[in-house]
């Protein structure tokens, strides 16, 4: 007899050994861990989950976390020193970027300095989740013009994007973002309207790359219990496996 109970998939399975290119484990920076003692714990919970590799991205936001490449490169410095004492994590591997607002002060950094990349050229970027900046074009312009590829940090949470159709996103692609979606969009977790916009760009093939943004425990403790929807999966695996592709 064939059985009516399918088996259910859970999303963490589907993440095991991947690079997590999106999280806030570095300690003490911005509004993820805390401190040391968070960043560990972090750590320990996503290696019972079978994640071990990072692209630490901690915020660049002038007015709330102004960090700079040297707070960036210390904080990774100091985490790294506490993993190497750590039996525990002796897979774990960091590399830090950062997640870069879009802001004035940011258009000033791509002329001073060199940024902080996920890999190569690609910048993560996120912007605020009330209003686009008005000069968003003028920015995206800047970041490609000065040599950098634009990863938009989860496109899914803008609620001013949110319509039936997808023109506002494929504006977007079409001035060359790429887009990293929050594993956890895939639930509720950050509202209705924003797991129906993530399932869409899925389903339509706008998502480049998944990303955890993990900030706390909790966000870990969720995700180790998100199942996948059948009628979703194979769009989700593809993206899952150009994650590993770009990343891994
Ligand atoms: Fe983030």
């Amino acid at each position: 007899m064939i059985s009516i109970f399918r088996k259910k998939e859970f999303l963490i399975d589907q993440l095991e050994g991947i690079t997590d290119i999106h999280n806030h484990i570095l300690p003490g920076i911005d509004d993820g861990a805390a401190n040391l003692v968070d960043s560990i714990q972090l750590l320990e919970r996503y290696n019972q989950m079978g994640i071990s590799s990072f692209i630490a991205t901690p915020h660049v936001m002038n007015d709330y976390y102004p960090n700079t490449r040297e707070t960036i490169e210390n904080a990774l410095q100091n985490l790294k020193l506490e993993v190497n004492q750590n039996p525990n994590l002796s897979k774990v591997q960091i590399n830090a970027a950062a997640e870069y607002m879009m802001d004035q002060h940011f258009l000033d950094l791509i002329k001073t300095e060199r940024l902080l990349t996920l890999k190569e050229n690609m910048v993560l970027v996120e912007m605020s989740y009330f209003q686009a900046p008005i000069n968003l074009n003028e920015i995206l312009f800047t970041i490609q013009t000065s040599g950098y590829k634009p990863v938009l940090a989860h496109p899914e949470r803008y609620a001013f994007y949110h319509s039936k159709d997808l023109r506002k996103y494929q504006d977007l692609k079409d001035r060359g973002c790429y887009f990293q979606l929050n594993a956890l969009s895939l639930t509720t977790h950050y509202g209705i309207n924003m797991q129906k916009t993530a399932y869409k760009l899925l389903e339509a093939g706008m998502i480049d790359f998944i990303g955890t943004d993990t900030h706390r425990l909790q966000h870990l403790e969720k995700l180790s219990n998100t199942a996948i929807p059948r009628k979703n999966r194979d769009f989700l695996y593809k993206m899952i496996s150009k994650t590993r592709e770009y990343f891994n």
